[in-house]
């Protein structure tokens, strides 16, 4: 049932590119433009909305924490992205006009759950992304969004992160099309590199045998921080959360821009740093701060991982090890930057010998509050 391999999470990492272009299929038409007619929340609703909130708990936030870059970018409504945990007991200000995006692979954590009863009973529409078809999560929402990744046996959630960004892509695209935006040209454009992404993470999948030497280099050390801008932050947080998880050392992760205002003082000599940096193409700015702060780290001493697009040639000479990944649109960066760090820490777990697939204290579906 592994399919050959010997972890569950192997198999589910090696199934990405599949899964992601199952969470595409049919919902594109031959013009390029989106049709979710399955989302049930008709067009004039979401014309008429004018801010976007998403819940969500671990990866699932991380995912949308990156939605909330694309929507704010695509279609220029407001959107909070908030730990579920968090968000019910704050006193939240929703209406009619509010749409809530709960983000869940097993559609079943309560903390979720019991944020968009809340958002619900306060008249907001509620837009489900799961993964598992019938669950509570989405059989109590307004709409849902199946991301179709296929069961995910693993704790460490892997697949189903990828196929929620790209569902929350979806979302995100959809609304600007419904609204109309003044990015048209480039949403068309997306629209087409969504349809690439597969074939993207498989060649990703193909060069990992250089990223799992160096975890297994790294089996003896006590921390590993993580560093991102822009959308390379939450994946830098989803690198972090996957290392905590499943080997069980101490993991970080940063907005580089934080770094001077006190993560810096972390850094001394061999601490391994892995740095997400933003395609340079685009957003120049902030390819170049984030490259400064390669630097800064170096001259401190950290060991950096830098995981950059094919053929950005400004990082080479500060980058201990470099993992390239394919070019893509700045915004659509996580799907490839992401795997490498799935690849990572799931080489380190197996290097400390630690129970890959059900790592101690985590279960697979949280149905407690
Ligand atoms: C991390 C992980 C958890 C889940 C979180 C939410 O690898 O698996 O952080 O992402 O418990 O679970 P779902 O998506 O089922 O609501």
């Amino acid at each position: 049932e592994k399919g050959g391999y010997d972890y569950f999470m192997l198999k589910e990492i090696a199934e990405q590119p599949k899964a992601v272009a199952d969470t595409l299929l049919g919902r594109i038409d031959a013009a390029g433009s989106l049709t979710l007619d399955e989302v049930r929340i008709p067009d004039s609703v979401l014309r008429e909305v004018d801010k976007v909130v998403i819940v969500a708990c671990g990866t699932a936030y991380h995912a949308g924490l990156i939605a909330k870059y694309a929507i704010e970018h695509w279609t220029r409504i407001p959107c909070e992205t908030e730990l579920a945990s968090e968000f019910r007991y704050r006193d939240p200000i929703l209406d009619q006009r509010t749409l809530v995006v709960a983000i869940s692979q097993s559609g079943e954590t309560m903390d979720t759950l019991m944020a968009l009863r809340h958002a619900r009973e306060q008249g907001a529409k509620v837009l489900a992304i799961c993964n598992t078809n019938g669950s509570t999560i989405p059989r109590e929402s307004d709409a849902v969004l199946y991301t179709h990744a296929g069961p995910e046996v693993a704790v460490a959630s892997t697949k189903a992160f990828l196929t929620q960004l790209v569902a929350c892509y979806l979302v995100a695209l959809y609304l600007g099309q419904v609204r109309g935006t003044k990015w048209g040209d480039e949403v068309r454009g997306v629209v087409r590199e969504l349809s690439v992404i597969g074939a993207q993470v498989e060649e990703v999948l193909a060069t990992m045998e250089p990223v799992r030497e160096l975890a297994r280099s790294l089996a003896d050390k006590n921390t590993v921080l993580f560093l991102g801008r822009h959308v390379g932050y939450p994946v830098a947080l989803e690198g972090a959360l996957k290392l905590k998880e499943l080997a069980y050392m101490h993991a970080e992760g940063f907005a580089a821009g934080e770094l001077k205002h006190g993560p810096i003082a972390l850094i001394e000599k061999d601490v391994p740093v892995v740095v997400v940096v933003p395609s340079p193409r685009g957003r120049s700015v902030l390819h170049d701060k984030i490259v400064s702060n390669i630097q800064e780290i170096r001259a401190r001493g950290a060991r950096t991982i830098v995981i950059a697009e094919r053929g950005d040639e400004a990082v080479r000479p500060y980058a201990d090890h470099l993992v390239e990944v394919p070019a893509t649109p700045v915004l659509l960066q996580p799907l490839v930057a992401t795997v490498p760090l799935q690849v990572f820490a799931c080489e380190l777990a197996t290097a400390r010998g630690n129970e890959v697939d059900q790592p101690r204290n985590l279960a697979k579906s949280v149905t407690v509050e």
